[in-house]
């Protein structure tokens, strides 16, 4: 079997070729390049490529891909908004993705940026390197006996549960599905309860139509005043332009976020020698209690290690034919 790996960086080969000891017949090559339209044709002579979260899989480069005689896509991710999966199953391609790999890593880095913006970790650090050893601006709040609401208690929002519960905090949750397991920490409400309750607020839920734009102006005039906001999960989650008039009415004591709408040119790129026109990063930026990461949330070793056993695992699920539950359907 031979992969083509799109969008590679040092981190991604390193973490698949320690994995790929287990698995001899796979023979792989890792390309920097995106998996696009335009180059979608270099996976001549390969019988599947490896595709991640911003690549373009398209109608077009779904095509070019069969005419290539690729059989498998492997999403090395659980998303696969990006692809045409009409296309994909018109050809008889088989995708499968990565649907979990380390909850507690996105969940780790969510209460990261809480504490960050709460504690103002981000200007001590600065201050501190200044030589500035004063604590003006730098007054936080306890987050023992607090209350975090959590929207989306799935596998991450449920990691971030157990978190919040281990500062002490009271737990509140919002779901479409109450998960079971965290009926003795959390207690389930409704959204408008959870946006007024809470001190931290933190999004677990997916985008979809019914949460595009759940922080919005009016959620936002429901929130307690002072609250943390953050979101690990998509952008799109949070209205942007409503975000940023919260932030300037003071409504905020702090915003952090691994995700915002405007991240897609920016995400795992260096841009430092650019000059950005248009900015909503840089605003945001402005402010002096948000903290912006780029969707770092996943990002660690054991996450790393487990998407390449899950995507090699993947592999011999379409060798042997078998049916996976990472399998990746038009009709998902
Ligand atoms: P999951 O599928 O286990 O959980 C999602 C939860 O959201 C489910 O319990 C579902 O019922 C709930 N939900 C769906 N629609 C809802 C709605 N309208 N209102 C409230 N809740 C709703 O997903 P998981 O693994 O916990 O991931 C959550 C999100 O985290 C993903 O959708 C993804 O966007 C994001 N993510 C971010 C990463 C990062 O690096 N920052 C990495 C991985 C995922």
């Amino acid at each position: 079997m031979k992969i083509l790996f799109y969008d590679t960086k040092v981190y991604d080969q390193e973490s698949f070729t320690s994995e790929l000891e287990a698995y001899p017949d796979v023979e792989v090559k890792f390309l920097k390049t995106d998996l696009t339209r335009n180059t979608a044709e270099l996976s001549h002579g390969y019988d599947a490529v490896c595709a991640f979260v911003n690549s373009d899989i398209g109608t077009r480069t779904v095509e070019i891909l069969h005419e290539n005689g690729i059989r498998l896509i492997l999403m090395r991710c659980a998303g696969f908004n990006n692809v045409d999966l009409k296309t994909v199953e018109k050809y008889g391609i088989r995708i499968l993705r990565v649907p979990g790999y380390s909850p507690e890593a996105v969940a780790e880095h969510a209460m990261g940026l809480a504490l960050t913006v709460n504690r103002r970790l981000h200007k001590s650090y600065i201050k501190v390197r200044e030589n500035d050893f004063s604590l003006g601006s730098l007054m936080g709040f306890n987050f023992h006996g607090k209350t975090a609401g959590i929207v989306g208690t799935g596998k991450i929002g449920a990691a971030m549960v157990r978190i919040c519960h281990g500062f002490g905090m009271k737990v509140l949750a919002y779901d479409v599905y109450k998960n079971p397991d965290l009926q003795e920490i959390a207690e389930y409400v409704s959204l408008e309860e959870l946006l007024s309750q809470s001190d931290l607020i933190s999004l677990h839920c997916p985008l979809t139509e019914d949460t595009r734009h759940l922080i919005n102006r009016e959620t936002i005039r429901k929130m307690k005043d002072s609250v943390i906001l953050v979101n690990t999960s998509r952008g799109a989650l949070v209205k942007t332009e409503a975000l940023i008039e919260g932030i300037r009415a003071h409504k905020f004591f702090g915003v952090g976020l691994d995700v915002y709408e405007e991240e897609t040119p920016n995400v795992f790129e260096d841009r430092s020698d650019e000059i950005l026109e248009h900015s909503v990063t840089a605003r945001l930026l402005s402010f002096p209690n948000v903290m912006i990461t780029s969707h770092q949330g996943f990002f660690t070793r054991e996450a790393l290690s487990a998407i390449a056993r899950t995507t090699l695992e993947n592999v011999r699920a379409f060798e042997s034919g078998e049916p996976s539950p990472n399998d990746v359907t038009a009709g998902m």
